[in-house]
């Protein structure tokens, strides 16, 4: 039924400019993972790429931020993937990045192969440039407002509000984030791939060919190819990347979206001289995993590129997610507003598999979905601690206690054990259809479901009653629950990697391929089993309130950061200044004004006299919060009358950002009078 011969799993290459976070591996890594685990367990031949990608503008603008090089910039963040994907038990064959030099050399050889065949387009345009930093404005190098969603902080090849892709001409009022300034045109030469030309292909290989791709990813595809496609820039004017490697390309490098999915071509040569028959042989199956945001150049550009070059395989299924939003936010890196991983692994040790859980309980597989650390420990709490824990504690508890635990012989089967047991297998095949469709939290859920079948079984049966009256029936009960627990340690396999290999050891068990899960035979009687401890343990509310607020101080960071400051006035002389004469003074008698909100009547004492002044401040002070407030006091205001009483000064206030007024007083030992200037 399955046409092809080994699965080629590739997951997109986070960009070395940050940690991962979440997010990532919610959409991407853990269930390319689950897949890759999944095909391993099953005896198919299978491989998993992954790697950094080092090159584009995100890494370079970092490296300006950080004031270093961008090479500095991809060490330190490619490190610090690569170390927390292994330690969190993501199975790459191969995790590489794209400024290796075989990345180098085989992206150049593509452009180079795809050059010489005459599939570019060489076209001279204008380009935003900035004159002050000396340098052409690619992509992310320059913002403006979105022409789509009217967004203001758009990028030149993305709004990341609306999604939609742009060309940097696209944008309405362009500038610069080098300068800041505005830019000005001008000309460069540029190759481009002609998606035009691909068009009638596209239409055939995906809107006729590829009809099972998820409904997100088709549609996506669908309102690409019917918006009809462009010939799309393959370079750039940067200085970071790999050279183009052609007579007259001085100064310019492939653009990153050309280079990085090519990396996954390096990743496979760095890992075996037989790359090709993952590459070539249309007997691979080539499965892209990928968040939504790189549909359109997993699903069109990069195909459109293999399919030009020739040789190579294309992809046949691209299992694209939705977003993962954090307690009801956007996940943002700017903002801070995420869980990271090498965090997670610090403050959680030992509980990556947990991680993975929630991650796939609530993968955003056909919409948006969100994590709440509420929900994070309900999962591991009442789940996999109450249910699958709770049931491999108790049946190897139980086990030990009555047998040594020596798994006894079962006895006559009853109509409940048979159906128990047929039971099995149906979740086997459930499991298998559900992973075999890229549906990986339906597929947790029938794997859960293993679990619960035997915590009902186990409970129904009451086989510490049952030992008083008839020992051998338990012998029966206890059989059947290992049993049970021997195919959770295949079925939970792919999802829960580091729990299992210890579930093998408490049951002595040697890891079996998916094929024998179902089996009732897998634990012989007389097998002993070890004493067991426990599988997971509970989290704590301490824990999870942490975790709450550090987001609510990372909330209000960025509230603060936020509050907008007013630009400055113009100037003026000194002179201009030196004609008010404020004073210090203390409020010694304050009042409401009668029928208004705002105005509070205050006495003030100013060293030169007493005087009345209104002032609006009575929305944020009653009147008895304020005698005794020392005050700044603008004692040569022409006097005015609010509400039919004069009012013979001003007090100084500032507003802060959720428009209390504050008052802007002496804040040293000084007496009433004293002029501030
Ligand atoms: N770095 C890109 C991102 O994070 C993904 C690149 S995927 C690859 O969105 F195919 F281009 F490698
Ligand atoms: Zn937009």
């Amino acid at each position: 039924m399955n046409p092809f011969k080994r699965t080629l799993i590739t997951s997109a290459l986070p960009y070395a400019n940050g940690p991962v976070h979440i997010g990532h591996l919610a959409g991407v890594y853990v269930p390319a993972d689950i897949y890759a685990r999944y095909l391993r367990l099953k005896g198919e031949e299978v491989l998993f790429i992954g790697g950094s990608d080092e090159h584009g503008v995100p890494i370079t603008l970092k490296a300006k931020k950080e004031g270093t090089t961008p090479q500095a910039i991809v060490d330190k963040y490619h490190g610090m993937i690569k170390d927390s994907f292994q330690r969190f038990g993501i199975s790459f064959d191969v995790y590489s990045r794209t400024s290796a030099p075989v990345h180098h050399e085989t992206a150049s050889e593509f452009f180079k192969v795809l050059y010489d065949k005459g599939e570019f387009i060489e076209q001279t345009s204008e380009q935003f440039f900035d004159q002050e930093a000396n340098q052409f404005l690619a992509d992310r190098y320059i913002t403006g407002t979105c022409p789509k969603c009217g967004f203001e902080k758009a990028y030149g090849d993305q709004c990341e509000s609306c999604g939609t892709s742009l060309n940097a001409t696209d944008l309405i009022n362009p500038k610069s984030m080098l300068s800041g300034n505005v830019p000005v045109m001008k000309e460069t030469k540029h190759w481009y791939l002609p998606l035009d030309r691909y068009e009638p292909w596209l239409k055939e290989w995906i809107l006729e060919g590829h009809k099972e791709w998820k409904p997100n990813v088709y549609g996506q595809c669908k309102s690409w190819i019917d918006g009809g496609l462009n010939p799309r820039a393959v370079t750039r004017d940067l200085e970071w990347g790999v050279p183009v490697p052609v007579e007259g390309a001085e100064g310019k490098v492939l653009y990153v979206w050309f280079d990085a999915p090519i990396g996954y071509i390096s990743a496979t040569k760095e890992l075996t001289p037989d790359w090709k028959k993952y590459w070539k042989d249309p007997e691979t199956r080539m499965l892209h995993f990928i968040g939504k945001d790189n549909i359109v150049f997993h699903c069109i550009i990069f195909p459109a590129m293999l399919k030009a070059e020739g040789s190579f395989i294309l992809p046949d299924n691209v299992p694209a997610n939705e977003f993962l939003n954090l307690e009801g936010d956007k996940i943002s890196t700017s903002r801070n507003w995420a869980v990271w991983l090498h965090e997670y692994l610090e403050e959680f040790p030992g509980k990556e598999d947990v991680l993975k859980y929630t991650l796939t309980a609530n993968a955003p597989e056909t919409k948006d979905n969100d994590f709440t650390w509420k929900d994070f420990q309900a999962r591991n709490n009442s789940e996999l601690v109450a249910i699958l824990g709770n049931f491999v504690n108790r049946v190897l508890v139980l086990t030990n206690k009555y047998y040594d635990g020596v798994v006894p012989a079962a006895g006559a089967l009853e109509a409940r054990d048979e159906e128990t047991l047929a039971a099995l297998l149906q979740l086997r095949a459930e499991t298998e259809k559900a992973l075999d469709t890229f549906h990986f939290h339906e597929a947790l859920k029938s794997a859960m479901e293993m679990a619960r079948l035997g915590n009902k079984y186990l409970a129904d049966m009451e086989p510490w009653k049952v030992i008083k009256s008839d020992p051998e029936r338990v012998k029966s009960i206890l059989h059947i629950c290992l049993q049970i627990t021997a195919n959770l340690s295949i079925v939970f396999e792919p999802f829960l990697p580091y729990t299992m290999e210890k579930l093998r050891g408490f049951l002595n068990f040697g890891k079996m391929g998916w094929n024998e899960l179902g089996r009732r035979d897998l634990l012989a009687a007389g097998h002993r089993v070890n004493a067991p401890e426990l599988l997971f343990e509970k989290i704590e509310d301490e824990a999870i309130q942490k975790q709450v607020d550090k987001l609510l101080a990372t909330k209000k960071a960025n509230e603060l950061a936020q509050a907008t400051v007013a630009p400055a006035k113009p100037h003026i002389e000194y002179d201009d200044f030196a004609k008010m004469d404020i004073r210090t003074g203390t409020i010694i008698a304050a009042e409401k004004v009668a029928k208004t909100k705002k105005l509070l009547k205050l006495t003030i004492r100013t060293g030169i006299d007493e005087r009345t002044v209104v002032s609006g401040i009575a929305e944020s002070y009653e009147p008895e919060q304020v005698i005794g407030q020392r005050v700044s006091i603008l004692v040569n205001l022409a006097p005015k009358n609010l509400k039919g009483i004069e009012s013979q000064g001003m007090i100084l206030m500032a507003e802060d950002k959720d428009g209390r007024l504050i008052f802007v007083a002496p804040s040293g030992e000084i007496g009433d009078g004293a002029e501030i200037r």
